[in-house]
């Protein structure tokens, strides 16, 4: 079989922690893999006051995919680690999907009240490059009562045009066919209108698929008391960021969820990595669920084509999460991690 190359960056905090299980339960599958890994983040920061140089970068393109524990340190002013190296990855590699499932999988506790897995399986397709993550801003009087700040969201045709494209591919391949657009189109009113009529036409090309708008408060509200409404999800950069956590929470914690951030052209190398972030509260204990990390690492051979291979780590995760259920509570990262490569290896 082919052999995958690649690109490890741990990161900081709990990243550390819950890449080391990915790799295992990956290593556990029996494809041949060759990881190199990269000490991006705070402690680099510190010792040189690098990022992510270019030439690291550059690098980076070289590989088939680049798995990604977190990022963000206490230590670090917010946003240098966050935008200069994260999103900078995001941006540069042209991850404009960014895919978050949100799935709760049988036997795992919801905060909700008589939801069953069937009713909460959606997939957010999230805008990766734009929105208010790219657009410019500025402050001005910095530090006085008249201080102004000012941060814009950014939105092109062409960017949104593709992401949209590909969640209504992804809309059509799913039994269900339902796309939302999700967005704010009574208030960002530029922006809004160009999402929603981008979906209205690049929907004329999918008479299959069965669309619908629901502003982002709603839609919050909605993923809470009707998750069952949502099928496939396309939503601005930072309403997906939102609404995943809000998703991660209704599937049993932001220990489960899964992301992909995905160039879908395959004109670099996609990125996976959990949801959540370097949890400095518990971070060298031990007690950060890998799971989320290992269901990345399932939809990262989705993304390479090993659709059998991501579909064994995905049903023992899943194998795992039942025996959770009934009793196996209160392991450490480490033994969650060999509990699921056992079951892979099995
Ligand atoms: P967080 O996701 O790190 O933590 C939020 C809460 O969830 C914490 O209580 C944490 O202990 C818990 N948690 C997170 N992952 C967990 C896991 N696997 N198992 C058990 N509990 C888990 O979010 P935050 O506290 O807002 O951010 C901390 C740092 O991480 C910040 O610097 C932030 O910028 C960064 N961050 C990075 C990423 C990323 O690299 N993709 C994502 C989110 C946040
Ligand atoms: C995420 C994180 C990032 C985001 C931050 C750390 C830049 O919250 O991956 O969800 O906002 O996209
Ligand atoms: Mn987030």
């Amino acid at each position: 079989s082919r052999n995958i190359r690649l690109a490890v960056i741990p990161g900081d905090g709990i990243g550390v922690e819950v890449v080391a299980e990915g790799l295992k339960v990956l290593e556990a599958v029996g494809t041949k893999v060759e990881t190199t890994t990269y000490d991006l983040g705070a402690k680099r920061y510190h010792e040189t006051g690098e990022t992510l140089p270019d030439v690291v970068l550059e690098e980076l393109r070289g590989y088939d995919a680049i798995l990604l524990g977190a990022v963000g340190d206490p230590s670090v002013p917010p946003g240098v680690l966050e935008r200069d190296l994260l999103l900078k990855l995001r941006f540069r590699l042209d991850h404009y999907v960014n895919l978050r499932p949100v799935k709760l999988f049988p036997g795992v506790e919801t905060p909700l009240g008589g939801v069953r897995p069937e009713d909460i399986d959606m997939i957010v397709v999230r805008e990766g490059t734009e929105g208010p993550y790219a657009g410019a801003g500025g402050v001005m009087r910095h530090g006085t009562p008249h201080e102004i700040a000012t941060q814009e969201s950014l939105n092109t045709a062409f960017g949104v045009e593709r992401v949209v494209r590909y969640a209504f591919d992804k809309a059509l391949s799913r039994p269900r066919r339902r796309l939302t657009l999700v967005h704010k189109t009574n208030v960002l009113t530029y922006a809004g209108d160009l999402w929603a009529r981008t979906v209205e036409r690049v929907g004329r090309e999918y008479p299959d698929v069965q669309t619908d708008y629901c502003h982002v408060d709603a839609a919050s509200m909605f993923f809470v008391n009707q998750p069952g409404r949502f099928d496939v999800i396309v939503t601005d950069n930072l309403f997906g960021d939102i609404l995943t956590d809000i998703g991660a929470a209704i599937a049993g914690g932001i220990g489960l969820a899964a992301s992909g951030n995905v160039n879908p052209d395959r004109t670099a190398p996609s990125m996976f990595e959990p949801v959540h972030g370097s949890a400095p509260d518990i971070a060298g204990q031990g007690k950060a669920d890998p799971t989320a990390t290992i269901l990345s690492v399932a939809m990262l051979l989705d993304h390479l084509g090993l659709d059998s291979e991501a579909a064994r780590v995905e049903q023992a995760v899943a194998d795992d999460l039942v025996e959770r259920a009934t009793g196996r509570a209160g392991r450490t990262t480490r033994e969650i991690g060999d509990d699921i490569t056992a079951r892979v290896a099995g």
